[in-house]
């Protein structure tokens, strides 16, 4: 079977860039990414692309290619699946806010609505992929759905999980370490692989294409980034000690990093790591495991995710006894809010935490980062509840200039590794600070001894 239609329904951080490298990449397939949000379809059809609702270094360019010839756009959610061979699922999967599995379990209602809606509208056979993050299993559930909700069509449910990442989502599709595609074992579920694999084809080498059964590759997204974030949280837990005995992180991570059989990615130290979905994911994975009574294997689990919020309580606490016990009414600039540089993402952002936690305090926080909005960083503190949304208001100030930001300030904390915070004019900066002026340096970019040297008191993780 050759697919000549695609339809994808979630138009987010991962459906929008996927579907606009595959519509870049396959001209001869028509892409349509649907959503319910009409307000972001309109961004994604925004005629100026800087107004596009995701922020990746080189999305522009593809969608300005690709959109209008045969990449669309679009909130007619039930059009787009009549006409595809194909649908992608690429809604979000929070965690549960409540009832059974709260804090823990992802909350499959957006999947299974998909699901529904794909059932009622369908009239041709479709091969469904399951795009989003899911515990394992899933796929029979939808396909259990489909099955006894449909109009006597055909499905296939396909797993084929996204490993982007975030600020290098163009990079990494264009050249992805591997594609992975799981699938039934059955003739018209290898029928169904087959057609997926040769959608991606057009530009993956075919060996980098790897086809298993449909668990395994549920199972091996939420280990993947279950053993990326253990990394992040091996490393920080080092920063903690390095710091008590005078190592130098960032020394050790190279010394480690060259032995080959460790490598040397995912062992940057930082004030903790955020994003969609290390923390989602690691916490579906221990809930996974606690359901089969696996409980030496959920707690193995949950000890990186503790680290983490460690590493985070950590940071902030810091701040406050270096600036002798009390940040009570004192300006603290805030340099970055985006879970890590090159993307508008905020989500799980090491940022909010360390802000609540210093408004908590009764600092006076303001920050500058150069792609996150406003209103994304007051919500971002709203949904915590800890405090009325007026009193984030006015507690916390978002500038759009740094030197701004920076102005009468008692410390400045990096929370973002943007690269241009290390091109600042750091001596104008000093000059308009009060004394002593702290720099506290939680993503190791800054160079500390420059910094000294103008007259900054610098704290750098995991640097005793
Ligand atoms: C994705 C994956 O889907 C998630 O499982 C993974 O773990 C993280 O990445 P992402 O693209 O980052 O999610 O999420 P988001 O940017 O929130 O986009 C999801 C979109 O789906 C939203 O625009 C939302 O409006 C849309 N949606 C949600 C629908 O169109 N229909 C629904 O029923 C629910
Ligand atoms: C991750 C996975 O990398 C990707 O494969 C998957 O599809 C989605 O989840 P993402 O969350 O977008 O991608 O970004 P990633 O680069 O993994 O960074 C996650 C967090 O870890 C960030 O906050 C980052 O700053 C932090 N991090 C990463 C560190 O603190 N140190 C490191 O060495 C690497």
């Amino acid at each position: 079977m050759q697919v000549k239609s695609i339809c994808c329904i979630g138009a987010g951080y991962v459906g929008g860039p996927t579907m606009a490298v595959i519509a870049q990449k396959c001209p001869h397939i028509k892409v349509t990414v649907v959503d319910v949000n009409a307000s972001r379809i309109a961004a994604w059809n925004d005629e100026n692309l800087d107004n596009l609702p995701v922020f990746e270094p080189g999305l522009d360019n593809i969608v300005g290619e690709a959109r209008g010839r045969n990449l669309f756009f679009s909130t007619d959610v039930d059009q787009a699946i009549d006409e595809a061979d194909m649908i992608f699922i690429s809604v979000n999967t929070p965690t549960k806010t409540y009832g059974k599995g709260k804090g823990m379990a992802a909350d499959l209602k957006y999947i299974e609505l998909c699901a529904r809606q794909i059932a009622s509208v369908s009239k041709t056979n479709k091969i469904v992929v399951e795009k989003s993050t899911l515990p394992v299993r899933t796929a029979s559930a939808i396909k259990n759905i489909l099955d006894h909700t449909g109009n006597g069509v055909e499905f296939q449910i396909l797993s084929n999980p996204e490993f982007l990442a975030e600020g290098t989502a163009v990079e990494d599709l264009f050249a992805p370490d591997r594609v992975l595609i799981g699938g039934d074992t059955s003739d018209k579920g290898q029928e169904a692989i087959q057609a997926l694999v040769d959608v991606y084809a057009n530009w993956v080498p075919k060996e980098r294409i790897l086809t298993t059964n449909v668990w395994s590759s549920e199972l091996s997204k939420l280990t993947a980034n279950a053993f990326l974030a253990q990394r992040v949280s091996s490393i920080n837990s080092l920063s903690a000690l390095c710091e008590k005995t005078g190592a130098d992180v960032n020394e050790v991570a190279k010394a480690i990093g060259l032995d080959s059989r460790i490598g040397s990615k995912f062992l940057k130290s930082s004030v903790g790591f955020g994003g969609s979905c290390f923390q989602k994911d690691i916490l579906n994975l221990v809930y996974i495991a606690k359901t089969y009574g696996l409980n030496e294997v959920a707690d193995y689990w949950e000890q990186v995710i503790i680290m983490n919020d460690y590493q985070k309580n950590r940071f902030s606490n810091n701040i406050v006894s270096t600036l002798y016990n009390t940040v009570s009414g004192k300006k603290i600039t805030f340099l970055g809010w985006a879970f890590k540089k090159d993307t508008n993402d905020t989500r799980e952002s090491a940022a909010i935490q360390v802000a609540d936690n210093l408004l908590n305090e009764q600092a006076q926080i303001e920050v500058y980062d150069p792609k996150v909005i406003e209103e994304r960083m007051y919500a971002d503190l709203d949904y915590l509840n800890t405090r009325t949304e007026d009193e984030n208001r006015s507690l916390l100030k978002v500038k759009n200039d740094p030197y701004e930001a920076c102005k009468d300030s008692h410390a400045i904390a990096v929370l973002t590794e943007w690269d241009e915070f290390k091109t600042y004019d750091w001596q104008r900066i000093y000059d308009n600070m009060l004394k002593p002026a702290f720099v506290f340096d939680g993503r190791g970019i800054l160079d500390t001894k420059a910094l000294e040297k103008i007259g900054f008191v610098c704290y750098s993780i995991g640097k005793g």
